[in-house]
């Protein structure tokens, strides 16, 4: 009797640990799938990180961002444009705004046109 509890407590462990295993993948993929063009974690962090000096945390534009003419990010004159363009901005620079490319990749810089987008939601 004490054998057969012991393997049955065996066997428990098991089918608990194949649900631990199974849910660990399916958050990984599901995480991996967020993340393709998608409003990321990754991106509204490193708009905080590197932005939001000059466009404020929410795009609006901080104080140095206004002495310098920074348009508001979730104005419709910014949001009208197309994400290549966008994009093109952040990756070249353009006017006060400096250039991204040597320290954005590709990648970093569709999640920031997708972070742009979601500001005009919020608003
Ligand atoms: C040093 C301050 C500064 C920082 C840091 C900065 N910007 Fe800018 N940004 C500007 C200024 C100034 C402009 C206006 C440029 C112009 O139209 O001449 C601008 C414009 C823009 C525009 C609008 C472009 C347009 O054509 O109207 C976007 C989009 C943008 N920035 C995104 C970003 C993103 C994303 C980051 C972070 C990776 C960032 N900026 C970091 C100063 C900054």
């Amino acid at each position: 009797m004490p054998l057969r509890m012991n393997r049955d407590s065996f066997v428990c462990t098991g089918a608990i640990l194949i649900v631990l295993i199974a849910e660990i993948i399916l958050f990984s993929v599901s995480n991996a799938q967020a993340r393709v063009g998608q409003d990321s974690a990754a991106a509204k962090s490193t708009f905080q990180t590197k932005c939001a000096m000059c466009h404020g945390p929410d795009g609006a534009g901080s104080e140095v961002g206004k002495s310098m003419n920074i348009p508001d990010l979730r104005s419709p004159v910014v949001q009208k444009l197309p994400d290549a363009q966008l994009a093109q901005v952040i990756s070249d620079g353009k006017g006060g705004m400096p250039s991204f490319k040597s320290s954005l990749s590709e990648d970093q810089i569709r999640d920031l046109v997708a972070h742009i987008r979601s500001l005009r939601q919020k608003k």
